[in-house]
């Protein structure tokens, strides 16, 4: 028992980010089962590090180096140590006492502990014969064979150095009839250079009159090495006839000239769906922020026409964003926060999908709250000097609380009449 001393101490360094979790537990390698003595990479570690950091750490990952084999784990066993105690790693920003995630990237307190007593207790290899197969990331795709293939419309060269504009490409798909998405993956050309790539549909003035429902939405938004999109059964996210595409790329200059055209791939149902999945889209476009202001709050509030179910949120800001949270009032008057992000971190794009739906009655208010550092003691200020209003670009600043919900398709026509944008 003398371990679970240890496991608890570990814990506790850690508190703060660390909650129980049920999204976690099927990847939770049972520590209450391993004999201190006996943890080794062979049989914990290696399918620990499989299931929490491989698919960032793999040769074709984002990470800047792999963890795919014992000597490259021992020799990052200080760092690693370091990095997970502290709850840098794996990279999650939302506070855990907030809503609970299906992508939920934390270790649990079992993961944590059991990394800490192999890392504490020599590193022991173990036999190799306890190895777990490799994991196949299948090829390319992660959602499978996508029916539709969409390449974003021109190469682009980036630069070695300085910075590079966010760059956005309009596509005509040539949809003639309504696209049912189940699931879809936006897939980079040059892992090395593509930061995010954030794809969004809009039907162009004058065409498909007739839709019934929002004339834009989003379709995905990710960094390289994120989850696919996925929905559940008797859902989809519907494209109408007509729609265009809007691309939306982010890329970090590596030193080198880097060329990248990426791809979106699109798993598709004939099925009617049940449900949609919609996107709503509030923000504060009013942006003032004055220099060297180290903690400028912008906020904005909407109340639902109508009842939904949330099922993610995607806070979004550029260099200067600090915080950001998602907070409800409920009719009856009750408060409650939906998602909260202490330490917004511009480098991290996250879509936070939650494990049960959100309900929210109509007559909800909805109110973001986003808090900026446009002072010097924020390391990513590309100048505190200067007053920043909204713009595409990092260096101007945007304040969006994306957030998909759900609705019966029957109701969509609903939709429009009471348009959800928060604007
Ligand atoms: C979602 C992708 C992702 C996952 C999952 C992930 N990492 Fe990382 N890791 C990164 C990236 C990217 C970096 C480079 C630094 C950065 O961008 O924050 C990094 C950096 C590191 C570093 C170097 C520390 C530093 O400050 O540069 C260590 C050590 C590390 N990761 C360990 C882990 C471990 C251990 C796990 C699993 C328990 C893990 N990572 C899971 C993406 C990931």
């Amino acid at each position: 028992m003398k371990w679970l001393l240890k496991a608890a101490s570990a814990v506790a360094l850690s508190a703060g980010l660390m909650a129980p979790q049920a999204s976690a537990a099927e990847n939770d390698v049972d520590a209450a089962q391993a004999d201190i003595s006996k943890v080794s990479y062979a049989k914990e570690v290696s399918r620990l590090i499989q299931a929490r950091c491989e698919t960032c750490h793999r040769p074709e990952g984002i990470a800047p180096f792999s963890m795919t084999n014992y000597r490259q784990v021992r020799g990052w066993a200080k760092m690693i140590k370091e990095v997970i105690n502290d709850g840098r790693m794996p990279p999650w920003h939302a506070d855990p006492r907030y809503g609970h995630f299906k992508n939920d990237r934390r270790l649990t307190e079992h993961e944590l502990a059991l990394f800490n007593a192999w890392l504490d207790n020599g590193m022991a290899k173990g036999d190799d014969a306890d190895l777990p197969e490799p994991a196949n990331y299948g090829g390319e795709w992660r959602v499978g064979t996508p029916d539709i293939v969409l390449v974003q419309p021109e190469e682009v060269t980036i630069d070695p150095t300085g910075v590079v504009p966010y760059m956005y490409f309009t596509q005509d798909p040539g949809f003639k009839e309504d696209i049912y998405v189940t699931a879809a993956e936006a897939l980079a050309g040059n892992i090395k250079v593509v930061h995010h790539i954030i794809v969004t549909w809009f039907l162009p003035e004058g065409v498909n009159k007739e839709y019934p429902g929002q004339r834009e939405g989003f379709l995905i938004g990710t960094a390289p090495g994120d989850m696919p999109l996925l929905t559940e059964p008797g859902q989809a996210r519907l494209i109408p006839a007509g729609a265009h595409l809007r691309w939306q790329m982010h890329y970090t200059p590596t030193g080198k000239v880097e060329k990248d055209q990426s791809r979106l791939g699109l798993m598709t149902t004939k099925e009617m769906p049940a449900e949609l999945i919609m996107t709503n889209s509030p923000g504060q476009y009013q942006l003032d922020i004055p220099p060297h202001a180290e903690n400028h709050m912008v906020e904005t509030t909407y109340t639902t026409p109508q009842d939904i179910r949330i099922v993610s949120f995607m806070p979004h800001m550029h260099l200067r964003g600090k915080a950001y949270r998602y907070e409800v009032k409920y009719p009856d008057g009750r408060e409650e926060i939906l998602l909260d992000i202490p330490k917004y971190d511009f480098n991290w794009q996250a879509t936070y999908r939650l494990t049960e739906p959100k309900f929210l009655p109509k007559g909800t208010q909805v109110h973001l709250v986003a808090h900026f550092d446009n002072s010097d003691k924020n390391p990513y200020n590309p100048d505190p000097n200067k007053n920043v209003h909204w713009g595409d670009q990092t260096w101007e600043e945007m304040m969006i609380g994306w957030h998909d919900f759900v609705i019966k398709r029957e109701d969509l026509a609903q939709v429009e009449k009471t348009s959800l944008s928060g604007d």
